[in-house]
C-alpha cells in the first residue's frame, strides 16, 4: 500500500474531511472537532506519511494526535489546546456570527451602512490558520 502523505497546509487551508469513505475499513480517520483541531487517528503506522510544505517528513506523536486548525498553536501542525484558550470558532460557527454583527447579510456581501455614531462591531475571530 503507497503510503498516503498529508500536507499541513492543505490541512490548514481545508475545513473538509478527506475523501475517504466513513467506514470502520478507513485506515485513516480524520475528525473535524467543533472549533478546535483536526483529530487523526491512523490504523497501522506507515498508513500515512504526515509532510510540510516542502514535502519533507514530519514525525508523527502516534497513531493518534490532533493538527492545529486555528494557526494559534506553539507546537505546530500539532494543536495544543492554545485553539480552546483564544475562543477559536469553526468556519460555520465564525460565518454565522459574522453575518448576526453585519445585522444578517450574508458572508461576502456588503454590509449595511451603519448609522453615523454608531459603535462599529467587533471583527470576527479568524476561521483559518496561516497557510
Ligand atoms: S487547533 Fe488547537 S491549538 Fe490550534
Amino acid at each position: 500500500m503507497v503510503p498516503l502523505q498529508i500536507s499541513v497546509a492543505f490541512l490548514q487551508r481545508s475545513a473538509r474531511q478527506l475523501p475517504f469513505p466513513e467506514t470502520n475499513m478507513s485506515p485513516v480517520n480524520i475528525t473535524i472537532r467543533n472549533n478546535g483541531p483536526y483529530r487523526v487517528e491512523i490504523e497501522n503506522e506507515g498508513d500515512v506519511k504526515l509532510v510540510d510544505h516542502e514535502g519533507n517528513a514530519v514525525a508523527m506523536p502516534g497513531l493518534k494526535f490532533s493538527l492545529c486548525r486555528c494557526g494559534a498553536s506553539l507546537k505546530k501542525p500539532f494543536c495544543d489546546g492554545t485553539h480552546s484558550k483564544i475562543g477559536f470558532k469553526g468556519a460555520q460557527e465564525a460565518a454565522a456570527e459574522f453575518d448576526a454583527q453585519r445585522g444578517g447579510a450574508v458572508a461576502g456581501s456588503p454590509a449595511p451602512a451603519a448609522e453615523p455614531g454608531a459603535a462599529q462591531p467587533a471583527p470576527p475571530v479568524r476561521a483559518e490558520g496561516p497557510v
